[in-house]
């Protein structure tokens, strides 16, 4: 981009007027400002154009900036350098994630501040808090209906047990997580308060109707996210006479980003976040965030123009903080969040491996990888410099949004297979393990996704209830290999809460009015702290399973061939049964190979030679033992479930 004269004038003039020392101490933010300016100016002018509304709010963006990094504390600017230092903080193997409700785990935020040596012991180092911030009990969404973005619920504490608690964890080198919730608010947020009471401005910052034309004309094109609690997009609001658009649930009103006033106000809340000490930033929903039309209304080209300004924006004011794009969409459209062209890793830091996660869930039903290599040319697009989140299970439902080339091109049925999919784990089919439901079900597209915990979609709960060790034993079995598939792709590995110690179903939700229209509240468990004080006792489930992932963290912290240097190639597929990945760097070298069939496989030595440069022995981290290759008409033999870490050596 051409640098551009008047534009450069301009900016100098606001912060001549703010008083920001640009040779002093300010310099970085300076050279910040001023090499992303171009970039900025250009995303915000092609949604909001020129004239004076827009240009007006674009003086105030900068000042938004400015004040941003003005309100952004010493010690905070320090962790930005030093997050640089290390060149792209993020990429690391040393990283390792857990996802929770902090009142649900512990209570609130205090709490959670005495609980950071569990995580420790675990290798835990960093944390997503499910939104903390205000929230309507009985019309939250799990915190998803923000009804203030700057006050945390009074349900986990206060803006200083934040603090404390990020400061603790900063001092135990531990990373933060937290929500901002861009595409909508709660009903009951301030601004939603003033367009009920008829306050114009604040109505425009929804999309509001006196009648049914043009939402007529949405509705049209975009489909039901929660078909069976919350059918269609518009909302009627008594108070206003108005319809309200409400893609989630009908307390949830969507912010309308054709109002720059509104990027501006959620830009500000970014910047407040960012200044609390977030490390990464989990934007929710971003592909909802632009509507047109005639069109879904996801993922359009608008949603990724805001995220990039969003990015730009950040980077210059809050540089150490990276961004999550939560788009749990299709394998070609998540990857868009990463950026594309000029704009290539400089949009979304990470996004979900969503449809990696589905994978394993296909491959664990049906004991056959092909469906997952059939979608790995797309999930190995990912630019270097960005990353994934790679999880087995979140506090979400589980959806099967792949495409269905990949099943046919496994030279399956879609429509078949999803239905098996459906009917293995919400327990349709007599003799599945699992013990999970259907999620919003749509019997318009017969189109369902999948709730249960980890433990209860690996067949622990069934297993337990039938009292039979020999099943018990097989879904620990599962629900490791399913955790370690995850933990060695690259990206960082977050573990739901709950699931290090194999929490299965929580069916109390459905005395929950507030909670009981919506399963996924059947895998976000109530932590009981007397079943956690079994993680050192490996006589039990919960000590087998914590120690388990305790060690296969310890393993990932360890090599750095893990790291997310996009450096892994799928195997040859010997055996459609076995996934095997490399990951190589340098002269480093790890093959990670997992049996997703309930009989033992049979993986041909030459697996480990085709990559050339081969040596003799594999040590496996796993099972701490050394292997030698053998001939390539012999096999390594893999148990039921079972998986390796190998490491040739000489
Ligand atoms: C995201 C959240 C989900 C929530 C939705 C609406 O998808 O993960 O839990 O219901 O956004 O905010």
């Amino acid at each position: 981009m051409t640098p551009n004269k008047g534009l450069h004038d301009y900016v100098n003039a606001i912060l001549t007027k703010k008083k920001i020392d640009k040779i002093d101490k300010d310099n970085s933010f300076y050279t910040r400002l001023m090499s992303n300016i171009d970039s900025i100016d250009h995303l915000y002018r092609e949604i909001y154009g020129h004239g004076d509304a827009a240009d007006n709010m674009y003086e105030q963006l900068i000042n938004t900036l400015i004040e941003g990094y003005q309100n952004r504390s010493k010690e905070l600017k320090e962790r930005d350098d030093k997050k640089a230092e290390k060149g792209i903080w993020f990429l690391s193997n040393e990283l390792a994630g857990m996802s929770l409700y902090v009142d649900r785990f512990c209570g609130n935020l205090s709490n959670l501040t005495q609980k950071l040596n569990y995580f420790e012991k675990l290798g835990v180092n960093f944390l997503h808090l499910m939104p903390i911030f205000e929230s309507p009990e009985g019309e939250s969404d799990g915190g998803y209906a923000v009804s203030n973005f700057r006050k945390i619920d009074e349900r986990f504490g206060n803006l200083e047990d934040l603090l404390l608690l990020r400061k603790k964890m900063q001092e135990k080198e531990m990373y933060l997580m937290i929500d901002i919730v861009l595409n909508h608010t709660s009903y009951h947020h301030e601004w939603a308060k003033k367009a009920k009471a008829g306050d114009k401005k604040y109505q425009d910052y929804y999309y509001m109707y006196d009648d049914r034309w043009l939402p007529n004309q949405f509705d049209e094109k975009m489909p039901d996210i929660f078909p069976e609690s919350a059918p269609g997009n518009f909302t009627y609001d008594e108070d206003c006479k108005k319809w309200v658009m409400t893609v989630f649930h009908k307390y949830q009103w969507d912010l309308n980003y054709r109002n720059p006033e509104v990027f501006r106000e959620m830009l500000d809340n970014i910047l407040f976040y960012a200044n609390l000490g977030v490390d990464v930033l989990r934007i929710d929903a971003p592909a909802f965030i632009w509507k047109e039309t005639g069109t879904s209304s996801q993922n359009l080209p608008q949603a990724h123009t805001l995220l990039r300004l969003i990015k730009q924006c950040v980077m210059v004011s809050a540089p150490g903080m990276a961004l999550l794009g939560e788009a749990i969409v299709a394998p070609k459209e998540i990857m868009r969040y990463f950026g594309t062209e000029s704009f290539t890793a400089k949009e979304c830091d990470f996004a979900y491996n969503a449809t990696h996660m589905a994978l394993q869930w296909d491959m664990l039903a049906s004991g056959d990888t092909r469906v997952m290599l059939a979608a790995q040319h797309e999930i190995l697009q990912k630019p270097f410099g960005t990353t994934w989140i790679n999880y087995t299970r979140c506090h979400d439902d589980i959806g099967l949004g792949y495409d269905d080339y990949m099943i046919e091109h496994a030279g399956k049925n879609p429509f078949e297979h999803r239905k098996f999919l459906k009917e293995y784990y919400s327990g349709a089919i007599w003799d599945s393990p699992a013990k999970g439901a259907l999620f919003s079900s749509n019997p318009k597209t017969g189109d369902a996704r999948i709730s249960g915990s980890l433990a209860s979609l690996c067949g622990l709960e069934k297993a337990l209830e039938l009292n039979n060790d020999y099943y018990i034993d097989l879904s620990i079995k599962k629900i490791l290999m399913m955790q370690a598939h995850s933990f060695f792709l690259g990206g960082v590995p977050i573990i739901f809460y709950g699931d290090e110690l194999g929490y299965t179903n929580d069916y109390s939700y459905l005395n929950d009015t507030g909670k009981s229209y919506d399963n996924r509240w059947m895998h976000r468990p109530i932590i009981n702290w007397e079943k956690n004080k079994r993680t050192d006792d490996t006589n039990t489930i919960e000590g087998i399973i914590f120690q388990s992932i305790r060690k296969l963290i310890s393993i990932r912290k360890n090599l750095s061939v893990v790291a997310d240097h996009k450096n892994l190639t799928w195997l040859t597929p010997y055996n459609h049964h076995i996934a095997g990945y490399l990951r190589a760097y340098d002269d480093k070298k790890l093959y990670c190979i997992f049996n997703f069939s309930d009989q033992t496989a049979y993986l041909t030595w030459y697996a480990f030679k085709e990559h050339g440069n081969y040596k003799p022995l594999l040590y496996d981290y796993w099972k701490e033992k050394e292997f030698s290759v053998g001939l390539d008409n012999d096999y390594l033999v893999i148990e039921p479930y079972g998986f390796h870490l190998l490491e040739p050596r000489d």
